[in-house]
């Protein structure tokens, strides 16, 4: 049989990794792709971005699944539009999507549900945000509404800085801004990824993100440098807690509102000294570079998952995804990315890259902005590679994924040194 990923990032290649495991699956597209998912007769990239030629070929091509990785196809309608065309599809509709395109709109439908979130208020108008935040406490976040590659949340410490943060998102007299002020939450993150059906939800290992550009937690954020799965801070008791006072509401929530949702729902968390878990963001999608480690643990046929997880979205039936029960490799598992030089900035392209290793059961090399020229591959976008290891601890993924990062060479690397040190407890 043949699926679809829509994207071209490192997440992507992951899918598009796993997907093809399955015994049932003959071919995996991914469109656009990138150098990691055109490997070969069983996974190859379809130079089609639009969506509705994306859907053709679907139909032509007799896919029977097809995977939307990024929020950007999401928040475009791409399930909308495959869906339109009779194609099974495992993502949220446009509008469900709004969810993640919006930080408004999730900042509200929280307090509607009574779902623990920070204090927050939405401004299109500077001199009312800016004097909000004379008003308030430091630090404090202030955040794009819309879409913006996990860049547009700046984490204030000083008045000085929100009120800069505040003029670069709606100064200049810009028409149509609008950005959230929220309190600043202090504790752990953790990343908490279910497979939303029907209703019911199967969640996936947990995770860790690592947002910022440098080692110890410093400088801008980044849409993430690393990652690692399980995320220790997810203690069974803060586990069930997620599940009854985020992930049911949000479902329960979502549906009452006429918006019912299907996909995967990435809950991306703050946990207080006491276990308390609040929702810093949702993501209606996958987390990137969480994927990468999350897949290489999967042990079970992802193809199946998905298949059975669309389905109810194919019949408008209720789900059973929830008496699944996946099968996790014990071990832990880290990603480093490595990124391009100015990251993330306007990243620099072209760079040669050298010293890939070859696939092997414990260390995979996926792939996110590469390109193939000539016989050589490229940087082509601001995360290049997510390296990503297996290990028995997490000094030992670390110290087989850091091997594997420290071989590869390209002009301008930047990587953190710390990934997985969260887990450590240093
Ligand atoms: P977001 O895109 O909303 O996930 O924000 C990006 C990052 O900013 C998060 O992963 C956190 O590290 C940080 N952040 C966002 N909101 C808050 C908050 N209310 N308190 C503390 N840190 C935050
Ligand atoms: N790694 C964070 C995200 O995917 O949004």
């Amino acid at each position: 049989m043949k699926v679809l990923v829509i994207g071209s990032g490192g997440r992507e290649h992951a899918l598009a990794w796993k997907l093809a495991q399955s015994p049932k699956v003959g071919s995996v597209y991914v469109a656009p792709g990138n150098a990691g998912t055109d490997a070969g007769p069983r996974v190859r990239n379809i130079a089609i971005t639009d969506l509705d030629a994306l859907a053709e070929f679907a139909v032509a091509e007799e896919v029977v699944l097809t995977v939307v990785g990024p929020e950007a196809a999401l928040a475009a309608g791409a399930v909308d539009t495959f869906r339109a065309r009779g194609l099974r599809v495992f993502g949220p509709t446009r509008a469900a999507a709004r969810l993640e395109s919006s930080k408004a709109f999730a900042k509200a439908f929280m307090q509607r549900h009574g779902i623990p979130t920070a204090d927050w208020a939405a401004f299109d108008d500077a001199a009312a945000a800016h004097a909000h935040i004379d008003a308030g406490a430091v630090p404090v976040v202030v955040k794009a509404d819309g879409l913006a590659a996990g860049k547009g949340v700046i984490v204030a410490t000083t008045r000085d800085e929100a009120h800069g943060a505040v003029d670069a998102m709606l100064g200049g007299g810009q028409a149509g801004g609008r950005i959230v002020v929220e309190a600043f939450l202090a504790g752990e993150e953790a990343s908490f990824i279910v497979v939303a059906a029907g209703g019911r939800a199967l969640p996936l290992a947990t995770s860790q993100d690592h947002k910022r550009i440098g080692d110890g937690d410093t400088g801008p954020n980044t849409g993430g440098m690393g990652a690692c799965s399980p995320a220790p801070i997810v203690t069974p008791q803060v586990h069930a807690r997620v599940m009854r006072e985020i992930v049911a509401p949000t479902l329960a929530g979502l549906e009452s509102e006429g918006l019912p949702y299907g996909g995967f729902l990435y809950v991306g968390l703050m946990i207080d000294g006491h276990g308390a878990p609040k929702v810093v963001e949702f993501n209606c999608r996958l987390g990137d570079p969480e994927t990468q480690p999350i897949l290489m643990r999967l042990k079970g046929d992802l193809f199946d998952l998905l298949m059975q997880a669309s389905a109810a979205e194919a019949t408008d039936t209720t789900s059973s995804i929830d008496s699944i029960e996946p099968d996790w490799d014990h071990r832990v598992a880290l990603g480093v990315v490595m990124a391009a030089a100015n990251y993330p900035g306007e990243p620099r392209r072209g760079d040669a890259i050298g010293g890939l290793p070859a696939e092997a059961d414990d260390l995979m090399v996926f792939h996110a902005g590469t390109a193939r020229r000539g016989d050589g591959i490229v940087t082509a976008g601001g995360r290049v590679l997510c390296v990503t290891a297996l290990g028995d601890s997490t000094g030992a993924a670390q110290q087989r994924a850091y091997g594997a990062v420290d071989a590869i060479r390209f002009d301008g690397a930047q990587f953190r040194r710390d990934i997985g040190s969260r887990a450590i407890g240093s």
